[in-house]
């Protein structure tokens, strides 16, 4: 089995080595663009040693914008701001991902921080919502507008478009949000999903959408390039969205061009109780790549080298997703390779930044 620094290859593209980045929204955008802010943010971690950087779920519509400052992809102006983060991050020797985003029924709402929460009021420019049926996430957040066959299929417009902007703004891969209970993650659970249409009803009429996405998306995108799905693997509720369906809808994805699977939980309904522990996602990437053969990553709760390195080494999954230990240290990927050196894993060389690993050598 590999470990944490070895290289990772997905169709044309190597990573460096299995740290990558997870995606992290940081509402800062203005109307949907990348500016300043993402360049260093997002720099920081490519000079910082990952193998692989995921930009925040950018937004394939302006409807599906989780709040108004969300990066967007929806249209060609947006381009510009995400190549100069593309540019950067090749620079520095790490490969970089977009993950592809529709907010659904959880659109339209304030960032985290703002002195408001819930939703955003029309005369604050809010929007109106969408979703598989009308119910609301909760009653502070818009009563979406269920999306009828037209609606849905310009949803897999906008996904296959804004791959296509993807591309041209120079990422090595995409990855499709169908995660934490946004629009795809919507129509894939049955605690959400009650149509009873051919999007609606068993597996195969909730996973349509997300089916109809995976090819669209493929389609846009050259061969080289590899496509990741990042999926809620359990709702952690009895009748919900299980490991189970994780695994099948794996296989049937890979056959469809997706090449790996990061495997994170929840969202899909308020009030759930998930029991969060170091590594409590490991599992879900674990079945994946064993049960479905399909190349996984490892997100949630994952903080030390040792931690990160045995997933690897294990088998548990291919590439290691960091969210919150990356804010706090955008180095920890250098740190890590150190300290796994230090206790013996082999010569693992620190991925310093030309500009400083000659003075740490
Ligand atoms: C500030 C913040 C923003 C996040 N935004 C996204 C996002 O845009 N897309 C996504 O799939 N997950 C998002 N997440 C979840 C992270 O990608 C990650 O799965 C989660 O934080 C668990 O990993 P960690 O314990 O290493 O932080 C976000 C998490 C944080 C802390």
């Amino acid at each position: 089995m590999p470990h944490l620094f070895e290289p990772l290859r997905l169709r044309d593209a190597r990573l460096r080595n299995r740290v990558a980045m997870s995606p992290m929204c940081t509402y800062s955008a203005e109307d949907g663009r990348a500016d300043d802010w993402h360049l260093v943010h997002l720099g920081a971690r490519a000079t910082g040693g990952v193998g692989l950087v995921v930009v925040e779920a950018t937004a394939v519509e302006a409807r599906g914008r989780i709040s108004p400052s969300d990066l967007g992809v929806w249209r060609d102006d947006q381009v510009d701001g995400l190549r100069r983060v593309t540019d950067f991050v090749r620079s520095q020797g790490a490969a970089s991902a977009v993950q592809l985003a529709h907010a659904g029924r959880k659109a339209s709402t304030h960032r985290p921080w703002a002195p408001r929460q819930g939703a955003v009021a029309d005369e604050d420019g809010g929007w109106p919502v969408v979703g598989p049926t009308s119910e609301p996430f909760s009653p502070r957040l818009r009563a979406p507008t269920a999306l009828d066959e037209d609606g849905i299929a310009r949803v897999v417009t906008a996904f296959a478009d804004a791959a296509a902007r993807a591309d041209a703004a120079g990422f090595d891969a995409v990855e499709i949000h169908a995660a934490h209970g946004y629009l795809i993650h919507q129509f894939l659970s049955p605690l959400v999903n009650t149509r009873d249409d051919g999007y609606g009803g068993g597996f195969e009429g909730r996973s349509r959408l997300l089916r109809e996405v995976v090819r669209a998306v493929r389609a846009a995108l050259p061969e080289a390039k590899p496509l990741l799905l990042r999926i809620s693997a359990s709702d952690w509720v009895e009748g919900g969205w299980s490991a189970e369906d994780s695994v099948r809808l794996a296989g049937e994805l890979a056959g469809l061009g997706v090449d790996l699977v990061d495997c994170s939980s929840g969202g899909a309904v308020a009030g759930v109780k998930v029991p969060v522990a170091p590594g409590y996602q490991v599992p879900f990437a674990e079945r994946v790549r064993r049960e479905a053969g399909v190349a996984s990553g490892a997100v949630g709760r994952i903080t030390t080298a040792a931690q990160a390195d045995a997933i690897v080494r294990e088998g548990k999954a291919d590439l290691v997703l960091l969210g919150k230990a990356l804010l706090d240290d955008p180095q920890w990927a250098i740190h890590a390779a150190r300290e796994l050196r230090a206790a013996g894993a082999g010569e693992v060389a620190p991925p310093w930044p030309t500009q400083y690993g000659w003075v740490f050598r």
